[in-house]
């Protein structure tokens, strides 16, 4: 067993993992080649960094293990213009890891008076990536949100003739929606429709949830792809309920019944270049989820690459792990491949209970838990 995250701890840093952010490889030389996994540097598909003092408290530990992020516009106010979008950019590089080479992707949080020239004008001049849809109300910071998508019409007509993707959080909020049928149904009230709409828009399903959305995707054209979180593939709903209500497993989209995580795991290890890596990593301190009305999301960024690992592994699916975390998801965005390696280890390490946080503490997706692989650094 090798407790290197405790020795960083004691030698540089409070929480432990900050203090790793130098992309350097630290080895465990007892172990055979078999343990240990190199693949090509990944990027993350789907991150929420905030802003501020939470933005420099938790852009390094993704920094440290993946090379460029889609960065999530759901700030306050949200990220509507591309002035907005390069000043966030500004900020991020900001607080950067002295020795970092990360680059954040911006993207345009969709309104339903967004004006399609200002896509065109971010897109243009290269700060605009691609462009969020979050149905109003549907999340954190979501009010602004588009009401119906046909609002935002003129704006997927631009970004389809672009070849600008979009970013779809996928559920129809209505009050006489179950919560776990969200998905499914925005799948055939709201996807099919656009899809048929926009023949030639690449669309990305984020962070999907069921063996509907799984399905949906395999079967569509080239044009659409979905994100899977390491969230999603590791637990399922009962984790919200074990033995009292658990604000840490708490997400939007909500984790589904066992046989909709099996679905995601199966997309996930299917080799197919429609499936790729996006944590979905979306802070919030403790006490904000530990109250009666408590924030979604699950700050996973800190073990991110450790968890996914695991899941492939579990799958007898190693060998399928790049694919998914670095060949994919640049494929489908029209980016090239990262140059760089990454190295995962096969051996017990402790993650930490709580990382610091600008308003109290946070707890990190497998607080406490001790995890079969570990992140050894960028080679
Ligand atoms: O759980 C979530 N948290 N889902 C989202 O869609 C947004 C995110 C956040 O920003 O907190
Ligand atoms: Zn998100």
């Amino acid at each position: 067993m090798k407790w290197g995250l405790f020795k960083f701890a004691a030698e540089r840093g409070p929480d432990g993992i900050s203090a790793m952010a130098t992309p350097e490889t630290d080895l465990d030389q007892s172990l055979s080649s078999a343990d240990r996994l190199v693949i090509r540097r990944p990027d993350d598909w789907h991150l929420h960094l905030r802003d501020g003092a939470m933005l420099a408290t938790v852009v390094n530990y993704t920094a440290r293990q993946f090379a460029r992020a889609i960065i999530m516009p759901n700030l306050v106010p949200p990220v509507t213009t591309a002035d907005a979008a390069l000043a966030y950019r500004n900020r991020i590089m900001a607080v950067l890891s002295e020795k970092s080479d990360f680059t954040p992707l911006m993207t345009c949080y969709l309104t339903d008076d967004i004006a399609p020239s200002e896509i065109k004008r971010g897109h243009d001049a290269g700060i605009f990536t691609a462009a969020k849809l979050y149905p109003a109300h549907a999340t954190t910071n979501s009010s602004h949100g588009v009401t119906d998508i046909r609002n935002i019409y003129p704006a997927l007509e631009v970004m389809q003739k672009l070849g600008m993707p979009l970013l779809l959080h996928g559920e129809v909020t209505h009050k006489e929606v179950d919560i776990f049928d969200r998905e499914a149904v925005f799948i055939n009230k709201v996807l099919k429709v656009l899809l048929n709409d926009f023949p030639e828009l690449k669309v990305v399903f984020e962070h999907i949830t069921t063996k509907e959305a799984a399905q949906f995707v395999a079967e569509a054209g080239p044009n659409l792809a979905a994100t899977i979180t390491p969230h999603h593939l590791s637990f399922n709903r009962n984790a919200m309920f074990e033995g009292g209500i658990r604000p840490h497993y708490y997400c939007l989209p909500v984790a589904k019944r066992e046989e909709h995580r099996l679905a995601l795991r199966r997309a996930a290890i299917s080799g197919s270049g429609k499936f790729f890596l996006g944590t979905d990593s979306a802070p919030h301190a403790a006490k904000d989820k530990e109250t009666a009305c408590g924030c979604a999301g699950l700050f996973n960024a800190p073990y991110a690459m450790e968890a996914y690992a695991e899941v492939f592994d579990e799958e007898s699916a190693l060998d399928k792990l790049e694919g998914f975390a670095s060949e994919f998801g640049p494929k489908f965005y029209g980016l090239p491949l990262n140059e760089g390696k990454i190295v995962l280890e096969r051996v017990e390490n402790a993650a930490v209970k709580t990382c610091e946080g600008p308003t109290g503490h946070l707890v990190p997706f497998r607080a406490g838990e001790t995890l079969p692989w570990r992140f050894a650094g960028i080679k």
